[in-house]
């Protein structure tokens, strides 16, 4: 309980517990909601005593949070029990595997999949580790499970692929977890595990092979952070972690979307295509970093759906009266969820007889709830109050649905869809690339730290990017900032315009009719006036340097997919000045993670 309290700040929605008791049976105990409720559950029917054991907190991809989506599950025959953390993107044809084979399932989550195909495998005589092997060669995703069987007391399996696991070795115990958060106090001994490996744990020691059995070698290292730095993974703040895990949290959020026959598919759409060929007019709602997400959706959507696209805030939506039919597609975006302004902004419109979309990243919560499908992210809990993984993950969502309502209207070729899903399959690296040539943005972060005004330009999708890195420097800096269309400044904010003002220019890729040379011009009209500029441009473009004091090189992008590149160094340069000026980046004043009040 003490490691799952650990795991707290991960972000759950339900836990869960089983033990391999010393009568050969597995004792198993979950409840959904807070941890303190699988406690009082245990207090109410406490568990036998045992020394092995597993637990877990989810947070919920597949299935809403429930004490039957909660983990452990137990396979069939009731002798193995497995928690997963991750997506196992091949579990619906697993499932019917399984389900024609007579294995009666008692939740609606993908991880239970995997409990059922061990199970069956050591009932039909594997031993568990080989039976996890063999098992964990035929999922796809990203998987980390862990399980026990009653009938191998003494022993604990795990195994790993694209999800994080890390083994800790004690004195006479022995601990494996997703982060050492688990287990530091226990011990700082660690493993890390490789990919696609499986460790085999028992009182004494480990060890460790690869899918096929052969045995490889984990990497032992010694933990030397403290727990708070452990519960951030190394990083000194949630919010650079949140940065940095962007790459996985969006290629996650990519995942699985295409079917066999090449077809986008969505979650739980309870919206029929006839309905969706129907729809005259969409209209994005959301706030905050959400709304900008909005804003780049619209581009999209428009230009691949030729379908109006207008894009409200939401706590202006609901009171304007606005002109809303049956006819109307509202898609919501939200990573909390919960976010009252929002949510209010849902229920108004299905009183108007619209259909709702959520783009949601917390599963089970109420705004998807209230609205007739959903479309998660799957960036995993976002902590840091100022969002960065919601945001890219959120456009990546408004991406799919973009070209999923082309694909249902028809407007874009089959082939056209997969260009542009082939394209966004390579944006993951692309971040990852971005993150790590971040030292100029450090550096230019450690110049500017006393500055007190940024302005930040940019056109068509470049817009939406400019208002976001304007947000973060003001939530997390305290400083102001502020995001303008960089075709507007000559009609009045140039006149702010003065003699070292720092303005970032986000810049079009090249070849991209006038916008590209357009943005030039905005960027000699705020030079020629003083501005120290900072132009963000895909590299290869040298049209810009003579007009720039400072040059951040983006991968190259489309166009509409470039806010994906060009957000990540205003969200580091922010979370930079913020953490020199020696802000909570974390907790900044007046804020809170979800605004549950309108
Ligand atoms: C973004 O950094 C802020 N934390 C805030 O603008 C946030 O995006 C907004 O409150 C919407 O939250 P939601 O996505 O959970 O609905």
């Amino acid at each position: 309980m003490d490691a799952l309290r650990r795991m707290e700040y991960r972000g759950y929605d339900s836990a869960g517990i089983a033990l391999v008791g010393p009568d050969n049976t597995i004792h198993a105990s979950k409840k959904a909601g807070k941890l303190v409720n699988l406690e009082a559950e245990l207090d109410e029917s406490p568990l036998p005593e045992a020394n092995l054991g597993i637990g877990h907190t989810r947070w919920a991809t597949h299935g809403a949070p429930s004490d039957a989506n909660a983990h452990p599950h137990v396979s069939a025959s009731g002798r193995v029990a497995l928690i997963h953390n991750g997506i196992i993107e091949n579990f619906a044809g697993l499932r019917a595997e399984l389900e024609a084979s007579g294995v009666g399932f008692r939740s609606q989550t993908d991880s239970e999949v995997a409990a059922h195909l061990v199970g069956r495998e050591v009932d039909n005589g594997l031993g568990l580790a080989d039976a996890l092997r063999t098992v964990s060669q035929r999922l796809e995703g990203a998987f980390t499970l862990v399980a026990v069987d009653r009938d191998e007391p003494g022993l604990l399996v795990a195994s790993r692929r694209n999800s994080p696991l890390v083994v800790g070795v004690g004195e006479g115990e022995m601990f494996v977890a997703s982060d050492v958060a688990a287990f530091i106090e226990h011990t700082r001994e660690a493993v890390e595990m490789g990919q696609d490996e499986v460790v085999e744990v028992t009182a004494s020691g480990y060890r460790v092979t690869d899918f096929d059995g052969n045995e490889t070698q984990g990497k032992p290292y010694h933990v030397d952070w403290d727990l708070s730095a452990a519960e951030k993974g190394g990083y000194d703040w949630f919010m650079r972690k949140e940065i940095h895990e962007q790459p996985h949290a969006v290629a996650d959020t990519l995942l699985g979307r295409f079917d066999a026959d090449h077809r986008l598919t969505l979650d739980e759409i309870r919206i029929s295509e006839t309905e969706l060929r129907a729809i005259d007019k969409i209209v994005v709602v959301a706030c905050g970093t959400a709304y900008y997400a909005g804003l780049v959706a619209k581009y999209a959507i428009e230009h691949w759906t030729r379908v109006a696209c207008e894009v409200e805030i939401a706590s202006e939506f609901r009171y304007r009266d606005p002109i809303i039919t049956p006819r109307t597609l509202v898609v919501t975006i939200s990573q909390s969820g919960e976010t009252a302004d929002t949510l209010m902004a849902v229920r108004h419109a299905r009183e108007q007889g619209a259909k709702v979309i959520a783009i949601c990243n917390t599963n089970g919560s109420t705004i998807p709830r209230e609205s007739d499908a959903v479309l998660y992210t799957h960036a995993g809990p976002e902590i840091g109050v100022a969002s960065t993984k919601g945001f890219l993950t959120q456009m990546a969502a408004c991406y799919l649905l973009g070209l999923y309502l082309a694909q249902v209207r028809g407007t874009k070729y089959g082939d056209e869809i997969a260009l542009v899903m082939t394209e966004l399959e390579t944006m993951p690296a692309k971040i990852q690339a971005v993150l790590d040539n971040a030292e100029a943005v450090h550096a230019l972060a450690r110049e500017l730290v006393d500055e007190k005004s940024v302005l930040f330009l940019g056109r068509h999708v470049g817009y939406p990017v400019a208002l976001e890195g304007a947000l973060k420097l003001k939530e997390i800096a305290y400083l102001h900032a502020e995001g303008f269309p960089a075709g507007e400044l000559k009609h009045g904010p140039i006149a702010l315009v003065e003699e070292g003002l720092p303005i970032f220019v986000i810049v079009p890729p090249q070849g991209r009719d006038q916008l590209h040379d357009k943005v030039l011009s905005n960027i000699q009209e705020v030079r020629a006036r003083g501005a120290r500029t900072i132009v963000l441009v895909e590299e290869g473009d040298t049209e810009v340097e003579p007009y720039a004091d400072e040059v951040i090189r983006l991968p190259k992008a489309s166009t509409l997919l470039q806010p994906l590149l060009a957000t990540v160094p205003l969200q580091i340069f922010a979370c930079e000045v913020a953490t020199l000026k020696g802000y909570d980046v974390d907790q900044p004043r007046n804020l809170a993670k979800s605004v549950t009040v309108e």
